[in-house]
């Protein structure tokens, strides 16, 4: 490995030219070769950056000695075949969300990468972006004070995926930012969900979970929204936060509200609630692009041995709680307890 890190990005669908463009603009990276199966994206790719090599033949990727890493943005279905050959390779991988379309998969490509020593990183966006990383700070300095609560609403009139549901395209980002953010793990999950497709996938659902002390989540994802939600309460006992990603730029408001309640302990009727309403402020955020962030983190976990913030186990977490969810929709939100879930041996 030269100073350089050398990238391939497999998939120059959607997602894929923000990879391109951030590894490209990065010291000490640059982006070698992509390869799409539809040659008119790979013109594409030329036209913008013609130094790079382009093929439809992800394999040549592989082949290719002078590729030290592979980001791979191609649809779920296809993550765990590309990415365990990348890491069979002998390359290291910054994988899409989420991760596999299954926890027996993930826990596989997690193994390959210990046994090869190689990076294996899930590209949970949210989690390097500024407004994520100041939550992440307040919870954890205990500004808020006890979480009670995570709630979010992240729908619009989004593209229908092929191969997976609602959850698993939109829900994924909340889960990430919940593994990140909050204090506790949940240890139950319930969700219910319809698709309005005939044959089709999942496109609107509600998805809650259960944490430890009395937390509570709940996450309404929907494909089929007239308008573009993007918000998130979290509420603790001291203040509460208002995460918009829409507002441009103030998209953290912290709150000191909330209640105190005085009283004996003899019953509700001789409760006394207390209400408080104190100022609001606005936290000053990074707002550096999350990819740039996230890249530079990558890199430096290639060539300074750091661990991955997001790495495999981050997205396993996320897979097996989407598993749950996709059991639980299956039987019209029955609670399913995460711990009881059977993940099955790793495969040979
Ligand atoms: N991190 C984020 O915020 C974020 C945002 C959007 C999408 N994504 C993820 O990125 C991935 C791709 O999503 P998208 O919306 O860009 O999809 P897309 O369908 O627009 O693009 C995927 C591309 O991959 C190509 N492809 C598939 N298999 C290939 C193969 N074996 N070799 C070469 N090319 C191949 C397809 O031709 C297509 O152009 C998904 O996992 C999605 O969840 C992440």
């Amino acid at each position: 490995m030269g100073s350089n890190i050398n990238i391939g990005v497999i998939g120059y669908g959607y997602w894929g030219p923000n990879l391109v463009r951030n590894f490209s603009e990065l010291p000490g990276a640059q982006v070698r070769s992509v390869s799409d199966f539809k040659p008119e994206l790979l013109v594409k790719a030329k036209a913008r950056y013609p130094n790079i090599q382009v093929t439809t033949n992800y394999q040549d990727l592989l082949a290719d000695p002078g590729i030290d890493a592979i980001a791979v943005a191609t649809p779920v279905s296809t993550h765990f075949d590309l990415a365990l050959a990348a890491l069979q390779a002998g390359k290291h991988v910054l994988l899409e969300k989420p991760m596999t379309s299954s926890s027996k998969q993930a826990l596989r490509l997690i193994e390959e990468a210990k046994q090869r020593n190689l990076v294996l990183m899930v590209d949970h966006t949210f989690v390097y972006t500024g407004a994520v990383r100041k939550m992440h700070d307040l919870v954890a300095t205990g500004a808020l004070g006890s979480i009670y609560y995570y709630d979010s609403v992240r729908v619009n009139l989004g593209l229908f995926q092929h191969d997976v549901n609602v959850l698993w395209d939109l829900a994924v980002h909340d889960l990430s930012i919940m593994g990140y953010v909050l204090p506790h793990k949940p240890y139950a999950v319930s969700a219910t969900g319809i698709s309005h497709v005939s044959g089709g996938m999942e496109n609107i659902a509600y998805l809650t979970l259960f944490f430890p002390d009395n937390l509570i989540a709940h996450i309404h994802v929907n494909w089929l929204a007239p308008v573009k939600v993007r918000r998130t309460l979290i509420g603790g006992n001291q203040k509460m936060i208002l995460f918009d990603d829409l507002e441009p730029s103030e998209k953290i408001k912290v709150y000191d509200k909330g209640i105190t309640v005085n009283g004996s302990s003899d019953g509700i009727h001789q409760m006394l609630i207390g209400y408080r309403t104190g100022d609001m402020w606005a936290p000053q955020l990074d707002m550096t692009e999350a990819l740039k962030t996230e890249g530079e983190h990558f890199l430096r976990c290639i060539s300074q041995g750091e661990r991955p913030i997001t790495d495999g186990d981050a997205g396993l977490q996320i897979v097996k709680i989407l598993e749950a969810a996709t059991e639980s929709m299956k039987q019209r939100g029955q609670l399913i307890e995460l711990e009881n879930l059977v993940l099955t041996e790793v495969a040979a």
